[in-house]
């Protein structure tokens, strides 16, 4: 049997002052998933995550992380329910160490969620703990990807949301993250993935969305989004 949705996203919708841009977003994920949301450029897959968040207001609808509604609460307290969120920009202390920004991360045990140490950060990321005593300013770009995603883990999250980690990075490095990825849910926490490169969103994920117009227009396995060459063709191509 498998695991019940931690987190349920139902009929979601969010404005920036008069544009709406999220109209009625319908969205599960279960314990220990990967789901990727996918969508063209505009097409309000950061908005979602961010109104997951609490960073922007949800103007309906609910968020509920195992079965508790988290709609319309602030930021500070949708992370201590336990929901991290990797931004886009990378958000790092520039002048302060590699390993003063993961202590910053740290936050004590949950009873019952997946826990992080500094040491499995540098187990992830050798090239983080080489540098550990950087000023984090100091590290090329990928570097502060791994940083920030270190630094949400550390926190001990449920669910972690991802907004497009794999931008900008060398093939190397977007392979050691797309790995940690991996790790991450294998240990039980859900991921939820905002990812421009196609071949890597349905490479790792269990289920995918595609999200045109702040609605979700599509949602299914890697295998049937593949042979759904209308969607693709309508939703994802740049023509
Ligand atoms: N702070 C903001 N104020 C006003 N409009 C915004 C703001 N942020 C985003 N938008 C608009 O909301 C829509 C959805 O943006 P969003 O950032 O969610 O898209 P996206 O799917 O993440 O695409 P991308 O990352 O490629 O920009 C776009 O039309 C965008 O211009
Ligand atoms: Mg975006």
């Amino acid at each position: 049997m498998s695991a019940p949705n931690l987190l349920e996203i139902k009929g979601l919708n969010a404005h920036y002052d008069k544009s709406h841009i999220l109209h009625g977003v319908d969205m599960t994920i279960r314990q220990g998933e990967i789901v990727s949301l996918l969508g063209r450029n505009g097409s309000g897959r950061s908005t979602t995550l961010k109104t997951i968040m609490g960073l922007v207001k949800p103007t309906g609808g609910e968020v509920r992380l195992a079965g508790t509604n988290l709609a319309g609460e602030r930021a500070y307290r949708v992370a201590r329910a336990g929901i991290a969120y990797v931004p886009e920009e990378r958000e790092i202390f520039a002048n302060i160490t590699v390993n003063e920004n993961m202590r910053i991360g740290l936050q004590p045990a949950r009873s019952g969620v997946p826990q992080w140490s500094m040491e499995e950060m540098y187990d992830f990321f050798p090239q983080l703990k080489d540098r550990r005593n950087t000023a984090a300013g100091m590290l090329s770009g990928g570097e502060q990807q791994m940083l920030t995603i270190c630094r949400s883990l550390l926190g001990n999250p449920r669910v972690i949301l991802i907004d497009e980690p794999t931008e900008g990075l060398a093939p190397k490095i977007v392979e050691v993250v797309t790995e940690v990825i991996r790790e991450i849910c294998k240990k039980g926490v859900s991921v939820l993935l905002v990812e421009q490169k196609l071949t890597i969103a349905l490479r790792v994920s269990e289920r995918v969305y595609v999200m045109g117009h702040g609605e979700i227009v599509f949602e299914g396995t890697p295998e049937t989004l593949r042979s759904a060459h209308d969607i693709r063709r309508d939703w994802l191509e740049v023509s």
